[in-house]
């Protein structure tokens, strides 16, 4: 998709994209050797963030779009992703193919690639008629080397962020636990990844109780998914990346209310990030250590479905007194963290999960929530959700909320009443993970958000893919 040129060589395309900053009130070229063009006739164009104006009658294109960049000393990735990803958006919107780009001075071609990249995306598979139109050439003109060897890796990573939306955005019925199973073991095709796929027997045997326990009212089996990729055999450093996996979220016999059910067959948002984590880290051949473990299934309701008010027990031994059957998913994700604390010897976890509706209370759809109980760990994401644009938030996990977890009759319950839930929830989960330094981070806000923006077209964001592949590459160096 990717591709440079000089100004004077470059071959023609359907627009030529300029930029511009928004100082003293008006529009000022963002990039120099940009000539005359563009400098006319712009009393009415100012420049703002985002800001896009249509010229016609350029020379080698048809057609110039003047793209503001806000002022220069507020300018930061995020902008960029923001402004590039509006011009993609208003490029495909006229069913444009090839665009020229004229990189703002010292840009960063990563950001700028990544609007473009993040923005040429479509969810149409369910559609009879399809739609779309799709940016095949971007030509960054006057790129250096490093520019586009980063504007070619932003391409690759959002195309792992693009898997993970489209297995957000596909049907319940068609994205269940097998269908994840197939798309982990194809996964496991490539050289540095290998995957294992445990059954239903597997989970018996392994007596993930409470894997097992949430599964009882559906028709599907549950499967747990364990892909590693190795692109650093000599490295210590082991990171493990959970993602709940529930494909759909009825709430049990704790059924969901109408208004409340209807997107939950997004409550794998969890188990797309992991998987678009190693899915990216094959594109980009990463020199980490990297394994997604997915515990998958459906929360159905049935007979035979697991009760509020009976107790299960753990692959770890805690026994669970079962509250609320729509607390689900730190059920099935308490047995894949301790089953990754106890045979996948991880230096960190990080999981991800569309946890609670409380997190959206907290924060909305801007922010993920974070629970760390690990200060850098912490950090390290804090910065790289930064970085990256997908930022998180802190929550604090004092003992004293272990409190609002008291049962009667058994170790633990698996939910509290309203209050602090994002929290309990994630005090509930670390019970699982001993002492193995760990983030919880809540995505129910984040991945699937009512508000589209210029680089998330559909809904599903995939969230979660570019925040972990930023930290890992960044811990790298
Ligand atoms: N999958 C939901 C959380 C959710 C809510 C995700 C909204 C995306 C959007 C989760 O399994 C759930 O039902 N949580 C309950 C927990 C409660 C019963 C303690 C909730 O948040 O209401
Ligand atoms: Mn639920
Ligand atoms: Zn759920």
């Amino acid at each position: 998709m990717f591709t440079t040129t000089s100004f004077s060589k470059r071959s023609s395309a359907d627009v030529l994209v300029l930029p511009f900053w928004h100082e003293k009130n008006k529009a000022v070229p963002a990039a120099k050797d940009i000539g005359s063009l563009g400098k006319d006739g712009l009393e009415d164009f100012k420049g703002l963030a985002s800001e896009t104006t249509l010229v016609y009658g350029g020379k080698k294109e048809k057609r110039m779009l003047l793209l503001g960049l806000g002022k220069k000393s507020e300018c930061n990735a995020e902008v960029l992703r923001k402004a590039f990803g509006s011009a993609s958006s208003w490029t495909r919107s006229l069913k444009l193919k090839s665009v020229n780009v004229v990189l703002p001075d010292d840009g960063d071609a990563f950001a700028i690639a990544e609007g473009f990249a993040l923005n040429n995306y479509a969810f149409e598979e369910l559609k009879s008629k399809k739609e779309a139109s799709f940016i095949k050439k971007v030509t960054f003109i006057g790129a250096s080397k490093a520019q586009l060897d980063d504007a070619k890796r932003a391409g690759k990573l959002s195309e792992a962020v693009c898997f993970s939306r489209d297995l957000v955005n596909g049907n319940a019925d068609d994205v269940n636990p097998q269908y994840l199973a197939k798309v982990a073991k194809e996964l496991g095709k490539h050289p540095k990844v290998k995957t294992e796929v445990f059954d239903k027997k597997r989970i018996e045997k392994e007596k993930m109780g409470l894997i097992l326990a949430v599964n009882r009212g559906s028709n599907r089996d549950p499967h747990l998914l364990i892909v590693s990729y190795q692109g650093a055999p000599k490295d210590k450093e082991h990171t493990v990346v959970v993602g709940k996996g529930v494909t759909y979220d009825t709430g049990g016999l704790n059924l969901k209310p109408t208004g409340s059910m209807e997107e939950m067959k997004t409550d794998m948002g969890g188990s797309a990030a992991a998987l678009g984590v190693i899915k990216a880290a094959t594109l980009l051949n990463l020199k980490v250590n990297v394994t997604a473990v997915v515990p998958t299934t459906e929360n159905g309701i049935d007979a035979l479905s697991y009760k509020p008010g009976d107790v299960y027990k753990s692959y770890e031994g805690t026994t669970v007194e079962i509250f609320n059957t729509d607390a689900e998913g730190r059920l099935i994700l308490a047995d894949a963290l301790a089953y990754t604390v106890a045979k996948l010897k991880p230096t960190r976890i990080v999981d991800f999960a569309t946890l609670t509706g409380a997190i959206v209370i907290a924060l909305g759809e801007e922010r993920s929530g974070l629970f760390s109980n690990n200060d850098k760990l912490a950090k390290e994401l804090e910065e790289a959700g930064n970085r990256c644009g997908e930022k998180v938030w802190r929550f604090p996990l004092d003992p004293e909320y272990k409190d609002l977890l008291k049962s009667d009759v058994a170790d633990i319950k698996n939910c509290a009443k309203r209050e602090a839930g994002s929290i309990t929830a994630a005090i509930f989960l670390q019970e699982f993970v001993k002492k193995t330094p760990w983030a919880h981070i809540d995505i129910a806000g984040t991945a699937f958000p009512n508000k589209k923006t210029s680089y998330h077209p559909t809904k599903a964001t995939g969230v979660g893919v570019r925040l972990l592949i930023n930290m890992l590459e960044n811990a790298q160096n």
